[in-house]
């Protein structure tokens, strides 16, 4: 039996296939909500009852969090593991969705077909891609291609907490000759792209405090400290007019793009027109001299992803707030040391404090940027294996998102990360109607089986 009967298995199977998502989409597994705890535990379960019925030796793996869900199958060849996360985000705004994020359909769009539902694009629809490639090949071969160990996790997309501990005390059942991570995208949608750079995340949370209680701005407005405005002040100072961020010693380990990959980058003419256009957008916003695709895969940031305090009801009420909070987050690349940023971020708020001004912080994890050794030859097995299935030279390519397992694998299991994955930029990831192209979910299906045939 050879590739071919297996890549006809899984297009007969594709509908099949495409219900088995659907039946894992409808189990709200947001992880980062306390609420939803039972649901991840049931989306680990159906992926074990699910691996175990294709012969998989799988089990649900406690820890302080969400379990992770480890399985092993097949001997001799390269030992591939397979990385994806079965955890979403949460949904809201709830009435921004056109249906529930939960009961997932396919439809029909002028694109395309698409499977609608949270989780659909990131990442359980990409993690269906492997699982649904080994049954396909199991199906047809009778056996496995090789070693595989399959590592599913359920806190990524709230920091992935219990997994350096996790994977520190597994090390040894985790370590393989490559970790396939199957949670990123094409390039502009069209072309195959393997990874090789991932932007580190450093979340701070801060809260500033002045008056004991919410006053009447009609008896203290003008005399006492109002805290909204002193974040403001402060949030507004973290970026220059160039755009660059002020906070001292940010650029610390930021390298420039060395030619090599300055080129590689220009060769593949980014559309910032259209990236931007699709979203209502026109200009650029980032730092001042920099291409695009630096912005967004090379470059770090700073963002405010939440800011509140006083009254945000409906009507008004002229209340001088007592405290005022903001969520801000730092993506990072190169060497940048998230541990020394988050430091010297506080420094620079506690400096900026007026008198009567207190401040507490929260962080919420720090995790440096990694990049991928491309230089094995599975890189390049991969690469013309995708580049066969979607009729397009494949892509090396950066990614502005944060994988912190990509890196983990390479300081503790001593793994080289492969990141490849079928995500589109119009997937809606974390925002109201995810959607996952059935196309994606097919050839991502297909490229898989060609990878396995081409690295084992
Ligand atoms: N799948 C994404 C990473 C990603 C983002 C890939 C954008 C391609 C484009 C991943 O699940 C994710 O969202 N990661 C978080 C980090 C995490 C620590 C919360 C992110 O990048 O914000
Ligand atoms: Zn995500």
């Amino acid at each position: 039996m050879s590739l071919d009967d297996v890549l006809s298995r899984i297009d007969a199977d594709l509908s099949d296939a495409t219900d088995r998502l659907i039946d894992l989409l409808r189990i709200p597994s947001i992880s980062t909500d306390p609420a939803f705890a039972q649901d991840c535990d049931r989306a680990a379960d159906w992926l074990v009852t699910e691996l175990s019925g294709m012969g998989v030796d799988v089990s649900k793996r406690p820890t302080p969090g969400h379990p992770m869900v480890v399985g092993h199958a097949g001997s001799g060849g390269p030992h591939l593991l397979f990385y994806g996360h079965y955890d979403v985000q949460p949904v809201d705004p709830l009435d921004l969705w056109d249906r529930d994020p939960f009961d997932p359909v396919i439809e029909e769009t002028p694109k395309g077909r698409v499977i609608r539902g949270r989780g659909s694009s990131d990442d359980k629809g990409q993690l269906m891609t492997f699982v649904e490639a080994l049954r396909a090949w199991k199906a047809i071969k009778g056996d496995w291609p090789c070693r595989i160990t399959f590592f599913f996790e359920g806190e990524e997309e709230s920091g992935s907490p219990s997994l350096v501990p996790f994977m520190k005390e597994n090390v040894e059942e985790l370590k393989s000759d490559i970790a396939l991570i199957c949670d990123t995208g094409l390039f502009e949608s069209k072309t195959p792209a393997i990874v090789t750079m991932l932007r580190g995340l450093l979340g701070e949370e801060l809260t500033i405090t002045a008056p004991d209680k919410d006053l009447h701005s009609g008896m203290y407005g003008g005399i006492a400290m109002n805290p909204i405005r002193v974040l403001s002040r402060i949030i507004a100072a973290l970026h220059d007019d160039t755009g660059r961020i002020t906070v001292p010693g940010f650029y610390d380990g930021v390298p420039e793009l060395s030619d090599e990959l300055e080129a590689q980058w220009q060769g593949l003419a980014f559309d910032h027109a259209t990236f931007l256009g699709d979203v209502d957008l026109s200009e650029p916003a980032g730092e001042q001299g920099r291409t695009p695709l630096e912005m967004i895969w090379s470059r770090p940031t700073c963002d405010v992803n939440g800011i509140w305090g006083g009254y945000n009801g409906d009507g008004f009420k002229t209340v001088l707030p007592a405290m005022a909070h903001a969520k801000i987050s730092f993506r990072l690349v190169g060497t940048q040391d998230p541990l020394a940023i988050r430091e010297s971020f506080r420094a620079m708020v506690q400096a900026a404090l007026p008198v009567d001004c207190t401040v507490t912080f929260q962080g919420h994890g720090a995790s440096a940027a990694s990049g991928a050794d491309t230089t094995g030859a599975m890189f390049e097995q991969a690469r013309a294996a995708l580049s066969a299935e979607w009729g397009v030279p494949a892509a090396y390519v950066g990614c502005g998102g944060s994988i912190p397992i990509a890196g983990h694998f390479q300081q503790i299991t001593g793994t080289e990360p492969m990141l490849v994955g079928f995500g589109k930029d119009d997937d809606a990831i974390h925002s109201p109607n995810e959607k996952y192209d059935l196309e994606s979910f097919h050839k991502g299906i297909r490229s898989w089986a060609r990878i396995l045939d081409a690295v084992s």
